[in-house]
Order: C-alpha cells, then structure tokens, then sequence
C-alpha cells in the first residue's frame, strides 16, 4: 500500500515531537486522488470478489457484515443467517468450562467454520473468528500470557514485539481462531484512564514502531499456517479523552487528533494491517470549537481519512455495541455508522436485529446499496488475502496442539526487559542466593494480580492460580531462585520477626480490571496506598525493621508511589508481567541480569498528576531506570500529605 502524501506529512510530525500544531504542513490533508486507488489490490482477486458480491442477497451481504459474539449465537444460525464474521468475547470458553483444552476449543471453532461452509449460498463464504489475544492467546487456560503493553514498552524493543506477535498468532492458530483484536495503539495520555495498560507509551513515536512490528510479527505472510489478521484498534484518539474517561471524549485540533493518536495507525498499515476497529471515544475539535460526536458515526476520518486518504483497502470493524453510542443511533441499527464507513458489526447479542434493520434500511434509501456492495468486498478480500478461501483454518499443523500455548522462554525474557528499576539505594537488591527472605504482600502470590485485566476473563477477576494452569507467581519464582527453604511467605507481613531476614521482597499490586471499571475518577488521586491501603499496611509491617526492604509493584498505570518508595531500599515498577514471574527473579536475584527496563510514560511526583505534560509534577521521567552497572542514589522522596480531591479538571 502506498501513502504518499498524508504518510511523509505526518512522519514529519512524528519527527517533530508531540507538539504538532503548528507544524503540520497544510499538504497533511490529502486528496482523495493521492491514494486512491491502492497498487496492493490484485486484479484476479478483485473480479473473483465482484462476481460473488454480485451473486449475494442483501440478506446474504448484511449477513457478512454481522458479527455476533459465540455465546449468543449457534453454528446453525451462522449457516442460516450467513454469519461472516463471529468473536468470544473476554470469558467465553467452550462449553463455558474456563478450563477448557486446546483441542476443545479448535473444535468449536470448527464446528462455526463448518456451518458457515453449508449455507445455500452458491459461493461458499468462510468463516472469520475474532478473539481479544492481547498480551498472548488470554482467554486460553494453558497460555502463556505476556506483559500487558505498558511493561512491553518499557522494554523499547521492537524486535521483541515482533516475536512476541509470532508467538502469540501460534497460540490463537493453535485454537482454530485466525483474527486477533491487537495491537491497541492508543497513545495514552492521562494516568485515570482504566487502559492505560493496554497502551503501550505515552511517545507517538514508539507508538509507531512497535504497531509496525506487532502486525509484522501478527500476520506474517498472512497465508501461513501460524499467521493470524491483526486489528489496529481504537481509530481513533481512545488514549486521549479528558480525565482520563474510557470512552470518553478526545479534545484536540485536527492535527493534534491524527499527529499524535495517529501515529501508530502509519505503522501498522506500513505492516499492511488488514482490519482495523473502531474506538468507543469520541472527538472534540478544540480548534473549531466543535463536537464531532463518536467515532463510530465519524465518516470524515473513518471512510475519509483512513480509506480515501490513508488507503487502507481492509476491514473496519465496530467495537462491542459501539454503534448504540452514536447520536441517534441503537445496539441493533445505525445506518450513520454503515455510511460512515464501518464494514463489520460487532453486535454481540443484538445480531438478528441488527440484520433486519440494516436490510430494511437499505430498502428504504438510508444506506446506499454500493455502500454495502463495498463492506462486504472489503471482508471478502480479508478472506482471499489471507489465504482461507484456499485451505481452511484447520488446515494449519498448529490446530488443537496444546505445545502451541507454551511461550514461557520468550515470555520470560520479555518480563525480564520490561521491568524498571526505580530505586536502589545501599545495593538493596540484587538478592543473593542462599539468603533468607521473607515475602510479603498479597500479590506474591496471585497470578491474576501479576496477569491483570484481559485474563481468562474479561476483567481478570475471578481467577485462582490453578485456572492458568502454567507459569508461576513471584513467590514460587523466588522460592525456585533463592531455595524453597531460604523463603518465608506471610502476605500481611504478620507473624514474623523481619531482623531475621537478610532482605524483604514485598510484593505488591493493583487488583484487576479492564476498560472503564479500571478508571480512577477525578477529582479522586491517583495514589496506589489510597487505593490498596492493604498493601501500604504490609509495607509498613516490615519497613524499618532491620532488614531491607525490596518492593515489587504491579500496576497497569504508572501510579503516585512515593510514600511506598521511601518505606523502600529498592522499588520495581514492573506493570503486569503476565504468567512468567521468573523473569522477574532473573533480575532481583544473583545480578546475572542486568536490569534493562525504561519508562515509556512519565512517573508521577503527586497523587494530581496525570500525565506527561505541563503542569504535572514528574518523580521520574520517560526513559527514566537504573540499572546495576549504572546506580544512582535515590534517597528520600517529596511526600507531602496528598489532598482529599484533586484540583482540576486536570487534562
Ligand atoms: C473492547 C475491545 C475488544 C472488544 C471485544 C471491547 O469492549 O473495547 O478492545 O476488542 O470489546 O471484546
Ligand atoms: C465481553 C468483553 C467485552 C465487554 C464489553 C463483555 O461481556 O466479554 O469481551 O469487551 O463485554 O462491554
């Protein structure tokens, strides 16, 4: 695919910093005509398109369009309502058994792509399944889990990304499944945002590169056997609502929208990224004075911006019920949305409906026929592209092998590079084999505390070790590095006497959430002992007490910690490892490894401060991480009392 004009402008900006305002040229907006018609388009492919869309029904085509999610819909009904696309949402397993194996859910799968092969259609269309693996096949008992984005970018290491893509479209072939919703390119902006995690820097730029190399490492060839379609999600501005609201609304100018939430959108359709969906948020033009409302009703960048101009020639799908967001719009109709642009429905449960509205709306003039002539021609050409009108999912040697979900060696190193050093004063760590440890804080011990939201579940809540069924906490990590005899566990910090100790690893960590349930609201601060003072308690338990105090922190944001640090000789942010916790005692224990890990967002200096920009006070910058060959004291941080509410609103 070529981008010419918009492409080079907006590297430009990216060059340029964060700031593009005033400097975008005013070529950034293209026309059409630069782009338009796509070189990557294959002629036969294309007349192969043309003569099926032109032998379909509307029923047929609005068909192709649905895409319910499994737990609301059977195999049959995909054969009689010609389901073109299906996802299982976070939480849907076979059988609803979260426990479930590798073969049982490949054999789901194939039950669905066998029903869509057996409609009355002349042309038999296949069936595309969609699943969230977002750090790693995570609704997969069995699977290794990677750090969630916000570890991966403190690793700055696009080749790991790339790997870690290849990896995880193993894991999802493995299940019969040939469609990731990932990588999300928000660039996110306010630390309230319950996605902060999801995102991968604060830094455009990066933001870029690693989506480039995350689709490379997704799709592959796409015709390959361990190859998966990747979605660039969530066009867009969804890292950047005020307040950090998820869903909420985005205010910026038109350059500051595409310049810097942007970004990673030129990556990965660099890496010729075949779908793309649609963000909840919506825009506000700061410098019209203007709301354009939702981005699921927003034709300008959807079917403008993005496919005139940028050229993408994929599929747009909509996010879970998206539509029913837009002005005017329901869960089950929103011909606003069809004419904007958005070829694939995410209507999870509403599908019947939303199928008989659509035709209706269609014959009745609110959506033009070539309208949906071209959705389905863009979903027939993801198809082709990758290969499945050929051989069918099954066909890949991956399917149903449960060794497929292992990538505990790669996840291992990624944790390892992931983790920052914050503070390490006296040569707290590395700790020393053979030494006794005491271990506190409850999350040593919860693999759904070091794996987050997007886990198993939707939230990540609701799981207890065994249900991961592979890798290990840090408490059995640590017991596995230093000898199980040399550990003692008490979460609370209760029922020990820490002099003891030759060191004290407290291990502590946000519980999990997803989306909007993780949002901290203003005015309420962002501050981890506000909101876990469990883990401040067990901080307190054992700091002070004649051994030294090593805490670990899990976070999915980069939180206002500086009461935790000063209890601390050495202090960890390492986000949401996932399930390889033994990346982390690689780095806490022997000094083998070094530590390598770099902030990709701005560390907070007060429980107000949210975000990268003016105005807010930064304990320790992007970039910013020590690591033993280059210590640094730290010494006693600024804590002053924090205020009962934030004075704002704050960006
Ligand atoms: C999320 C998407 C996700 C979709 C399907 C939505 O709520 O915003 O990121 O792909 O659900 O689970
Ligand atoms: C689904 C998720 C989805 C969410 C959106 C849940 O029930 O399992 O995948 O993102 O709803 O609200």
């Amino acid at each position: 695919m070529k981008r010419p004009v918009l492409k080079l402008s907006l590297s430009l900006l990216l060059l340029a910093g964060c700031a593009p305002t005033a400097l975008i040229p005013a070529s950034a907006h293209v026309t059409p005509a630069a782009v338009a018609a796509s070189p990557a388009l294959d002629p036969a492919m294309e007349r192969r398109i043309a003569a099926i869309v032109a032998g379909m029904t509307l029923e047929q085509k609005v068909g192709q369009m649905t895409q319910p999610d499994v737990r609301y819909i059977t195999p049959d009904e995909v054969r009689q309502y010609y389901i073109g696309t299906v996802l299982n949402g976070g939480g849907a397993w076979p059988e609803m058994d979260k426990r479930s194996t590798v073969a049982d859910w490949a054999a789901w799968a194939d039950a669905y792509a066998e029903a869509a092969l057996a409609t009355d259609m002349t042309v038999k269309i296949p069936l595309l399944w969609g699943t969230d693996a977002v750090h790693g096949h995570n609704n997969v008992s069995g699977a290794t889990l990677f750090p969630h984005n916000i570890g991966l970018g403190a690793a700055h290491d696009p080749d790991l990304i790339e790997r870690i893509g290849r990896a995880t479209a193993r894991q999802v072939r493995a299940t019969g499944v040939t469609w990731a919703f990932a990588p999300t390119l928000a660039v996110g902006e306010n630390r309230r945002w319950g996605r902060t995690y999801e995102s991968w820097s604060s830094d455009p730029a990066q933001v870029r590169a690693y989506g480039e190399a995350m689709v490379r490492g997704l799709q592959g060839g796409l015709t390959g056997d361990a190859d998966v379609l990747a979605t660039a999600k969530h066009y867009l501005g969804d890292g950047g609502t005020f307040n950090g609201v998820d869903q909420g609304q985005t205010r910026a100018t038109r350059e500051e929208l595409l310049g810097r939430h942007g970004a990673g959108y030129l990556g990965a359709l660099d890496a010729d990224v075949q779908t793309v969906m649609i963000s909840y948020s919506s825009w506000y033009d700061t410098a019209a004075g203007r709301d354009h409302g939702k981005m699921h009703g927003n034709r300008d960048l959807i079917a403008g911006v993005l496919k005139d101009q940028l050229g993408f020639d994929g599929l747009v799908v909509s996010d879970w019920n998206g539509i029913e967001q837009v002005a005017g719009c329901a869960k089950d109709r929103c011909a606003q949305a069809v004419n904007a642009g958005i070829d694939v429905f995410m209507v999870p449960e509403d599908w019947r409906a939303f199928i008989a509205n659509t035709v209706a709306d269609v014959r009745e003039g609110r959506i033009p026929e070539a309208r949906i002539d071209d959705a389905v021609t863009r979903i027939l050409r993801v198809k082709m592209r990758s290969g499945l009108f050929d051989r069918p999912a099954d066909a890949s040697p991956l399917t149903g092998r449960a060794e497929a979900l292992n990538a505990a060696a790669l996840a291992r190193e990624a944790v390892r590079k992931s983790v920052v050093l914050l503070k390490n004063d006296n040569a707290a760590l590395p700790l020393r084999a053979g030494r006794k440890v005491l271990v506190v804080g409850a999350s040593a011990d919860s693999l759904s505390n070091q794996t987050g939201g997007w886990s198993l579940t939707w939230q990540g809540t609701e799981n207890v070790n065994a249900d991961f069924a592979t890798g290990q906490t840090l408490l059995a990590a640590l017991r596995q590095a230093l000898g199980a005899d040399n550990v003692v566990y008490s979460a609370d910090g209760s029922g020990v006497e820490v002099s003891d100790f030759d060191a004290v690893v407290a291990v502590l960590g946000e519980t999990p959430y997803a989306e909007y349930n993780g949002d901290v609201r203003f005015p309420t601060p962002v501050q981890h002992s506000l909101q876990h003072p469990a883990d401040l308690a067990a901080l307190q338990a054992v700091s002070g007490k004649g051994a030294p105090v090593v805490t670990v922190l899990y976070s999915g944001r980069p939180a206002y910690a500086n009461d935790l640090i000063n209890l601390s000789d050495a202090f960890v942010a390492a986000f949401l490892p996932g399930t390889e916790a033994a990346g982390l005692a690689d780095v806490l224990v022997g000094g083998a490894h070094d530590f390598t890990g770099r902030l990709s967002f701005a560390w907070p200096g007060s429980a107000c401060s949210t975000g990268d920009g003016p105005g807010n006070l930064v304990q320790f910058p992007r970039g910013y991480g020590l690591s033993y060959a280059a210590p640094a004291p730290v010494g006693r941080l600024p804590a002053p009392a924090t205020p009962a509410a934030c004075e704002g609103p704050d960006t």
